[in-house]
């Protein structure tokens, strides 16, 4: 009980936010997601067209300690469809803050908003071999719909066209009625 009010004290104390461009570094977690400079960027620039919506958790006096995004609108209207489905994605925690309910938290931040907007479904795609994620997933209320190959490719930030291949399930929950 003690611990439980200790971790609850301790999430309240991180700032869950709107990406501003002068966190795009802090994302690139000391060198870690360097490769992902250019999407972090267009991602960016998605987010000030109201098409994304990138959110992070700041500790005051460290900084970024996770992120998660989320698109509003994709090519594939599975994923998103810009008013009733939106597609999750790039979610991670710092590893030293992982398991103490921060994943948990940003998931109700970035729920929430979406019910305020209209939305009432959100989809992800988790790597078939990520099984603390689909687990956390499940506990959240998504289910398994679909398998996706998870062939994608990006610039990475040398200019290098890279080819990603994570085959993945596609999981959805509902959030919120219809209005
Ligand atoms: C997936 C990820 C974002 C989750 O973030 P997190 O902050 O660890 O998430 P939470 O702490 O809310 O939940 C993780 C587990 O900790 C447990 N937990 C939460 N609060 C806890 C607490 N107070 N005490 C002990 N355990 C707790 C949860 O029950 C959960 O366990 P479960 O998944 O078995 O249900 C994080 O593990 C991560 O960055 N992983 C690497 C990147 C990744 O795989 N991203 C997902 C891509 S699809």
């Amino acid at each position: 009980m003690e611990t439980d009010t200790f971790i609850q004290q301790w999430i309240e104390t991180i700032d869950i936010r709107k990406v501003q461009k002068s966190d795009l570094p802090a994302l690139e977690w000391d060198g870690e997601f360097t490769r992902f400079r250019e999407v972090y960027l267009m991602e960016f620039e998605r987010s000030q067209i109201g098409s994304s919506i990138l959110w992070v958790a700041d500790k005051p006096g460290i900084g970024v300690i996770g992120q998660l995004f989320v698109q509003l609108n994709a090519e594939r209207q599975e994923l998103a469809n810009g008013h009733t489905r939106a597609y999750m994605y790039a979610f991670r925690i710092r590893p030293a803050y992982r398991n103490a309910g921060l994943g948990t938290r940003m998931m109700q931040v970035m729920e929430e908003d979406l019910r305020r907007r209209g939305f009432c479904w959100v989809t992800l795609n988790v790597g078939k071999t990520n099984y603390a994620a689909r687990r956390l997933y499940s506990r959240l209320g998504f289910r398994v719909v679909a398998h996706e190959d998870g062939r994608w490719s990006y610039r990475d930030d040398k200019g290098i066209l890279q080819n990603v291949e994570e085959p993945a399930w596609r999981m959805e929950k509902f959030i919120s009625r219809v209005l």
